[in-house]
């Protein structure tokens, strides 16, 4: 009797073993987070709110080495490099997806910053009597900002400030506008005349500088093509007037612990892998992009906001395009995306046409890239010489 007995619970014993062995694990109350690491928890979260085909959850072996081998052999339909390989593509895809939607919201939605009340009363535009420049001082005069025009034509600014007085006259704040005229490719007289602009806006509550001035090449060139004048012309204009002009104005923003500078760059340097033919103007463009990425760095704390604007085409003299098109828009359109991008990112490209120039071009390989832009630049090279050879037969 006592024999049976011992069998019976003998065979119980050995039964209750067996049933714990089949046993799955305790279960958490979230699914798929049972004592897994951060990258786990998060991959299988991510795998939970998007269900995959064939129920391809990160729960596999390869991430959790401590799974329970029943619950492996039950979670892992595929094999752990396929799972894995799935995981790093959702989180690309979520990735660009969340790129996607704040592009389409700051190239259309974002609302404007308040330039006035925000960062003073005044703007100073450079180069602001053609192209971007005069179109960026309507803007800001819309914005109700008061204008320092600077540009190196007195009749061109007289003509320009007088416009806009017209046409704010009959807003509520009819637009205040100052001229200033310098020739920033004045070798002698370049420090003088910027140190006479900062003496002229002292106590001005500038809130605004637009470095907008600038030179191009006339038309596409080979380097060894470049006269030794062009090239420091461009690096005046391009380089040493816009370091100086912002010196000039930052001392006052930083005494009201406020302001915004915003630098015209250029796809050229910020956009292109490379700017063949245009190695001196894209290389002063370079140098405008990242004083503007440094200062923007050094400043945000002091309450001012430094940007590159780096565009692509606008149809303007120097870019000698007469009608504007979907990918070369006209300044008014250009300006209306670029104050709206004034005090937001540190390097940006404010109209959407050019922002999707930039993507194609990040994802184009740069050898695709670096040949289709030198085969362009070759166009214009050959234009400009036909274009300069009719003129010499006249
Ligand atoms: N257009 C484009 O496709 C394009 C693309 C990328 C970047 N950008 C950049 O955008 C900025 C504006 O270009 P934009 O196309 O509007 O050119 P724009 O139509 O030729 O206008 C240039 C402005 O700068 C002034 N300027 C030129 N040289 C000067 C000097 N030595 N001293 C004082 N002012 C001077 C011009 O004065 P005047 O009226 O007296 O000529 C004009 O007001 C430049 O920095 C350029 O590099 C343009």
């Amino acid at each position: 009797m006592l024999q049976r007995r011992s069998k019976v619970a003998l065979q119980a014993f050995n039964l209750t073993k067996l049933q714990r062995q089949a046993a799955p694990p305790p279960t958490h109350p979230l699914p798929g987070l049972y004592k897994q690491p951060p990258l786990v928890a998060l991959s299988s979260s991510l795998t939970h709110s998007f269900p995959l085909p064939n129920r391809l959850a990160v729960t596999s072996a390869f991430f959790r080495p401590q799974a329970h081998p029943h619950h492996m052999a039950g979670a892992s339909a595929q094999p752990a490099w396929a799972q894995a390989l799935a995981a790093v593509g959702l989180l690309i895809a979520s990735r660009a997806a969340t790129c996607l939607a704040l592009w389409l919201y700051a190239a259309f939605l974002r609302p404007a910053k308040p330039l006035r009340r925000r960062y003073g009363a005044w703007a100073v535009v450079t180069g602001a009597t053609d192209g971007i420049g005069r179109a960026l001082a309507f803007e800001l005069a819309s914005a109700g900002l008061g204008l320092v025009l600077v540009g190196r034509s007195p009749d061109k600014l007289a003509a320009v400030a007088s416009e806009i007085r017209t046409r704010s006259s009959s807003s509520s704040r009819p637009a205040e506008v100052r001229t200033f005229v310098i020739d920033f490719d004045d070798a002698d007289g370049l420090a003088a005349s910027v140190d006479a602009l900062g003496e002229s806006i002292r106590g001005l509550d500038v809130g605004v500088l637009v470095n907008n001035a600038g030179r191009c090449y006339p038309y596409a060139r080979y380097f060894h093509e470049v006269s030794e004048e062009l090239t420091r012309s461009l690096i005046r204009i391009n380089v040493e007037a816009v370091t100086r002009v912002t010196h000039a104005v930052l001392q006052g923003m930083v005494e009201r612990k406020r302001g915004a500078v915003v630098n015209i760059g250029s796809g050229a340097a910020t956009i292109l892998p490379s700017d063949p033919l245009y190695a001196v103007y894209a290389a002063t463009k370079a140098y405008v992009d990242q004083f503007s990425r440094s200062l923007y760095v050094e400043y945000k704390n002091k309450g001012i906001d430094v940007q590159c604007q780096a565009p692509m085409y606008v149809a303007t003299k120097m870019a000698s395009i007469r009608k504007p098109s979907l990918f070369a828009p006209s300044p008014e359109d250009y300006a209306r995306a670029a104050v709206r991008y004034i005090g937001y990112e540190p390097r940006c490209t404010p109209y959407w046409a050019h922002s999707l120039v930039w993507f194609l071009f990040s994802v184009l390989p740069e050898s695709v890239a670096d040949r289709y832009v030198l085969n362009m630049s070759l166009g214009i090279r050959h234009k400009g010489m036909a274009k300069d050879a009719r003129k010499k037969a006249q």
